[in-house]
């Protein structure tokens, strides 16, 4: 979703914050653009819809020098794709970036119009901006963004900059907004993504929502934080970030995505080490003592499908129910939560709206809230009472594959640290013995890639695809559908195997593919259902045991693995297969594999 870079310091601000854009375009984004107040005082804008290297081209030939800018990404919500609706918006020498979205935008600018306003561009930003001016004609600028924010609603985060104050105004309700200074060298920063601001930050800071931040050259300090009163307000939360930490980058990989598949078996490992033997094992200690009597589990996209996972490990092994629901659902339907129940948040970005929402409705109703997070210090682990991070470092590709495996073995940790046999050495060694078989076998599968690549040439030019699997294999099947139709623009389904049959099947012909996940588990049922699509033509690329040579007979393609000792930790590692063929195929449809189309990293908008 939308990216926001602010800067302000010793000159080169414009450069600091194209090098931030830069960094936030894993997000996804449509058009971009900076304003920056150059030496006269005066606000200089540009945007371009489109690639943000189409603004980079833009403003070669200008002179940009400045010591303040702010510059955005933006995903459009409301108004079309085009220049005038990219950021940042301007009126006279004031500019303003902003990520959310305004709920009423169309009745705060019928007041606006009736005011005498027009409006250049479709979108609710616009607005904001419009109100703060108007405001500003009874009071500094400041106090007009607070007065302006308490009268609007939904979710946002909003940053300023004025010509004649030289300074910078930022301010957040549910949306992510991070602020960073490098005090020794006089830069003050504000983003929408701490992971604009490594490098160029030795302090990162996290504002809670409506509290203003004001990021000024005049204040030894760099940032002030206020209250909605106007007082200097302690609701922040800082702490101290290296300068040394590379940005990501893809190495030898053509793809952040195949990077991020690469690297699964190595995290597997290192998660494991990390709750069992390293810094985890307070954390896992204090969540084990939890005992809930049911969790409730929201989140959204590959997060639900790894939510599903977990439910399975959570009901099967400590046979605590488990509930599993879209973020997007729970949040709106009066859910049934009673005390000593816990609600269980999965995220890989830790911002994304509808997860927080839940969050947020647990609270109200006064239970306890956890989290499997990606991103430390994110807006969902700062909200929960307890976090386990699920460590898969930093994910650029927008299709989430490392993430959703590192969800489901934290989940796996986190069944095991509510098992009575939690202190129990040797059931410790056993897991333990398992994840590290997982990873091995991963390692596997990562070196027969040219294997799956050939299927995938194979099959990338058909008319739909079915992923199917029972029982465990069922969310595995879903995510596999999900990851196929976001980076290759397919149509693609997951089913459970069983359901086919009532109503789907209507759909087979020799141009649709059914790709079958056939575990040991209701291995000969799962095998049944295969029959039934290939009696009617359909083609089977199969994912089963590597000794079935019927299974093997049966399919047009097989792809042969080796479930033995793997038990419940087996759907993790069938999903790297579907994680490659998803990549090869729309490697073969050459679509933009780590920036789909439409499709944003971090959700931050219902
Ligand atoms: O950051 P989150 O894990 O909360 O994001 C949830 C979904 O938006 C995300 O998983 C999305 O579905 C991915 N694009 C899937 O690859």
């Amino acid at each position: 979703m939308c990216g926001i870079v602010g800067h302000l310091g010793p000159m080169g601000s414009v450069d600091i914050v194209l090098e931030g854009l830069k960094r936030l375009e894993y997000r996804g984004y449509d058009s971009s653009g900076v304003s920056f107040i150059n030496e006269n005082g005066i606000i200089n804008t540009f945007k371009k819809e489109g690639k943000l290297e189409n603004l980079v081209q833009l403003l070669e030939d200008k002179d940009t020098a400045s010591m303040i800018s702010i510059g955005h990404t933006r995903w459009a919500t409301h108004g079309g794709v085009n220049d005038t609706n990219s950021h940042p918006h301007s009126i006279e020498n004031l500019s303003m970036v902003h990520n959310g979205i305004i709920e009423n935008a169309d009745i705060l600018r019928e007041g606006l119009i009736k005011e005498g306003y027009t409006f250049k561009s479709e979108t609710d930003s616009e607005v904001f901006l419009i109100m703060v001016h108007s405001l500003m004609k009874s009071m500094p600028l400041g106090e007009a963004i607070l007065k302006g924010f308490s009268q609007i609603s939904g979710n946002s985060a909003f940053v300023f900059i004025h010509g004649e104050e030289k300074e910078i105004y930022a301010i957040r309700k549910s949306a992510p907004l991070v602020c960073g200074t490098h005090s020794a060298n006089s830069h003050a920063l504000v983003s929408s993504d701490a992971y604009a601001l490594v490098g160029v930050a030795d302090r990162i800071y996290f504002p809670e929502d409506n509290v203003l931040c004001h990021l000024s050259g005049k204040n030894k300090e760099l940032i002030s934080f206020y209250d909605t009163d106007g007082r200097p307000s302690k609701r922040y939360t800082s702490k101290v970030q290296s300068t040394q930490i590379d940005p990501s980058d893809k190495g030898d990989y053509e793809h952040f995505m195949l990077k991020e598949i690469n690297e699964q078996s190595g995290l597997v490992r290192s998660l494991c080490q990390y709750y069992f033997e390293g810094d985890g094992s307070t954390f896992l200690n204090d969540i084990g003592k939890l005992r809930p009597s049911k969790f409730h589990i929201s989140a959204c996209g590959t997060a639900y499908y790894a939510g599903l996972v977990v439910k399975n490990f959570i009901e099967g092994i400590n046979r605590i129910p488990c509930s599993t629901e879209l973020a997007s659902e729970f949040r709106y339907r009066n859910p049934i939560v009673n005390d000593g129940e816990v609600g269980l948040f999965i995220s890989q970005s830790g911002e994304t709206a509808d997860t927080l929402a839940c969050q947020e409705e647990c609270v109200k109703l006064g239970v306890k809230t956890l989290s499997l997070v990606n991103v430390e210090g994110s807006s969902l682990y700062r909200g929960c009472d307890h976090n386990l991070l699920i460590r898969a470092g930093m994910e650029i590709g927008v299709a989430s594959t490392k993430a959703f495996t590192q969800m489901g073995l934290t989940g796996r940790l986190l069944s095991f640290a509510l098992n009575e046999k939690y202190t129990d050495k040797e059931a410790r060694r056993e897991l333990a013995a398992k994840v590290s078989l997982l990873a091995d076998r991963m390692d596997e599968v990562l070196g027969r890639e040219s294997e799956i690549k050939a299927i995938a040439e194979e099959i990338y030019n058909k008319k739909g695809y079915f992923f199917t699997g029972r029982n465990i294999y069922f969310p595995i099947a879903l995510e596999g559908a999900l990851k196929l139709k976001e980076i290759a623009y397919v149509h693609a389904e997951g089913y459970a195997s069983g359901e086919l049959k009532h109503g789907p099947i209507a759909l087979i012909d020799e141009e649709m593919v059914n790709i079958a996940i056939v575990g040991p588990e209701l291995k000969d049922k799962t095998v049944s259902n295969i029959q039934e699509i290939k009696a009617r033509k359909g083609i089977i690329v199969s994912i089963g045991p590597e000794d079935d040579k019927n299974l093997k007979k049966m399919s047009d393609y097989f792809i042969g693995l080796n479930f033995d000792g793997l038990e419940e930790l087996s759907p993790l590692y069938v999903n790297l297969v579907n994680q490659l063929l998803s990549y090869y195929m729309a490697k073969f449809k050459g679509t933009d594999i780590d920036k789909p189309r439409n499709l944003a990293k971090s959700v931050t908008v219902e």
